[in-house]
């Protein structure tokens, strides 16, 4: 979703911006813009699409200027076109705004009645005149902003630019997450760590409600009450020269083929090899009392958390509700004294879930997050981070940090398993013996690439596509419908393999590929999967079967395309057969030519509701 950067340096800034920008284009945006301020006036460049257009019009009309703001915008209120791209200007006052303000309306009537005219169709404008009204009553600059943060409702992050003023920026944070970044003589405003890697790596993160006023010498903070407070300065662990695409065309490519890596690296965190026993870090509270789960998560990370119910209630005997964050929030729902709320995140910081999380915490439930970025809000809010140690993920759809979820929560089951006395110690060491394969077998399942590219121009041609699975492969059949629809715009549905015979079945014909995932498991779903299979084919249904050699041997006939993936305990299985749907998804999105790593109207971080 949207993103911001801000610098006071000494040199020519307009150049650092948009190689900022670029770094944060991965978030997902339509348009972009920066405002510098040259002799005192802003001056603005903005264009509508990639970034690769700003820096066109900014090369046919270059923009000086050492103090300056820039934002990548993904719509929320008014079309993605060049007049509602940010920064936001009046002749006093520029700005950039992630998130939303709820109640733009109203102050926008009120700042008309002032005289103040409006531009754009966007809620970000209230705050340029708001603080523009202040200033004209004699305020200050740093008053005047902090007069207008009163005014305003909803969720955001700020950067702030004034007129005259060429040694400030200013920044304020409400729900969007906002970080200060210490230079040598030049301080950096981010949406995000990744934004100022080639710049710093010493951050401070506002806390809500924060203000941030930087000048060349240094930051200081305010808290949501106007007092002088100070704000950790750490070092984040980015840098600018991770992000490439190595040999791969895509950085969805690069991050599937990094999966045994970073499988590896999140599961080092908790596995003891000596000993063949999950550790988890320290906790505050005893697992043992722990009386239900509460699983909350949007997307990908959703689903995640459905293995992870699975794996919980079954390894460890404890009961777990689960819902989407952007439901959980609204419908009250009824939570154990004692209970663990569980968030997943990649970025750590999707609205909902964030709200989401803040509920259970007012509620007193013990929160546990699952999260790739260290330094997000839900980290900091949280009892307990539970870390995937996926690296950034740059490409929209999430591939890594899903099966380095999967790996954090097959971990959380087992101890929570261990602490329950649901699991003997014999099984406990062979369900971490099959963890601490999977990155070799991960290995293994990225050999099929070749022929999954192959099966993918049949897919490519489809209209509509289905996945099916049981059990935590159900799980895994959604995520596989999500990814396709995703990147493709291929219309995916992925449904429980029993469930077919309750409505979807009417859908098949010879033109919908059905994509079947059917490991071996302990309770014989596989046949009860396989007869499925057999019920679609006598329907005209094209199958293509993702199982172990046992069951492509059984369904080879029978399937238009079989991939026979590597024997593994089925407990891990979800891990690995998560691989070759997101590599379906990919040849496939890859043959319709769409933008693979910035899908349309998709954000990395969906910082709104
Ligand atoms: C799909 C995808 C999204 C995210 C969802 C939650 O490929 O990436 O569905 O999983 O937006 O994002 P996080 O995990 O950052 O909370």
């Amino acid at each position: 979703m949207c993103g911001i950067v801000g610098i006071i340096g000494r040199q020519e800034v307009a150049p650092l911006l948009v190689d900022g920008l670029k770094r944060l284009e991965y978030r997902g945006y339509d348009s972009a813009g920066i405002a510098t301020l040259v002799n005192g006036s802003i001056d603005r460049r903005r264009a509508e699409g990639k970034i690769v257009n700003l820096a066109d019009r900014i090369a046919q009309k270059p923009i000086a200027g050492t103090v300056g703001i820039g934002h990548t915008r993904w719509a929320t209120h008014g079309r993605p076109n060049e007049a509602n791209a940010h920064p936001h200007a009046s002749a006093k006052v520029a700005v950039v705004h992630n998130g939303i303000i709820e109640n733009f309306q109203e102050l926008k009537a009120e700042l008309q009645e002032h005289g103040h005219g409006f531009e754009s169709d966007t809620d970000t404008e209230v705050v340029v005149h708001l603080v523009h009204y202040h200033l004209d009553q004699g305020m200050e600059p740093v008053e005047a902003v902090q007069k207008a943060l009163k005014r305003l409702h909803g969720a955001f992050a700020l950067g702030i630019l004034i007129a005259g003023h060429h040694d400030l920026l200013i920044g304020a944070r409400m729900g969007s997450p906002l970080a200060v970044g210490f230079g040598d003589g030049e301080m950096y405003l981010g949406s995000d760590a990744l934004a100022l890697a080639p710049l710093t790596q010493r951050l401070a993160y506002l806390e809500e409600g924060d203000m941030a006023v930087l000048t060349l010498d240094g930051a200081t903070f305010y808290d949501v009450g106007d007092n002088k407070v100070e704000r950790q300065v750490r070092q984040t662990a980015l840098s600018g020269a991770l992000i490439g695409k190595g040999e791969h065309r895509h950085f969805m490519a690069k991050e599937i083929f990094e999966q045994p890596q970073v499988i590896g690296d999140t599961l080092n965190a908790m596995y003891n090899p000596a000993r063949g026993s999950i550790t988890l870090p320290d906790l505050p509270f005893d697992m043992a009392d722990v009386p239900k789960v509460t699983i909350v998560a949007c997307g990908t990370s959703y689903y995640a958390g459905l293995v992870g119910k699975y794996w919980i209630e079954r390894t460890a005997r404890v009961p777990v509700e689960i819902d989407v964050a952007s439901e959980f929030r609204y419908r009250r729902p009824v939570l154990q004294d004692g209970g663990v709320a569980l968030f997943i995140s990649q970025s750590g910081e999707t609205a909902d879930t964030l709200a989401a999380l803040r509920h259970c915490k007012a509620e007193g439930q013990r929160i546990v997050s699952v999260v790739n970025s260290p330094e997000s809000s839900m980290a900091r809010e949280s009892d307990v981070v539970l870390q995937t140690n996926a690296g950034p993920e740059i490409g929209v759809a999430s591939t890594k940090a899903f099966t380095t979820q999967l790996t954090v929560l097959a971990c959380f089951a087992i101890a929570l398993g261990r602490a329950k006395d649901t699991l003997t110690p014999a099984r406990e060491k062979a369900l971490a013996a099959a963890l601490a394969e999977v990155p070799g077998r991960a290995a293994e399942v990225l050999a099929h690439d070749e022929a999954i590219r192959d099966i993918a121009q049949f897919v490519a041609e489809a209209r509509d596509v289905l996945y099916l699975g049981r059990g935590t492969s159900y799980a895994i059949a959604l995520e596989g419908a999500l990814k396709l629809k995703e990147i493709s715009y291929i219309h995916a549905e992925g449904y429980a393999a029993g469930e077919m015979k309750h409505g979807p079945i009417a859908l098949i014909d010879e033109s919908v590929p059905v994509i079947v995932i059917a490991p071996h498991d302990e309770d014989d779903l596989f046949e009860k999967t396989a007869s499925n299979v057999q019920e679609t084919v006598a329907r005209g249904g094209q199958v293509i079967f993702f199982s172990d050699a046992k069951g492509v041997l059984r369904m080879q006939d029978t399937a238009l395309h079989a991939i026979a993936m590597p024997e593994v305990d089925p407990f891990v299985a979800p891990i690995l057969y998560a691989i070759p749907v997101q590599l379906l998804a990919y040849h496939t999105a890859v043959l319709k030519g769409t933008d693979v790593d910035q899908p349309r109207n998709l954000a990395k971080s969906v910082t709104v509701e």
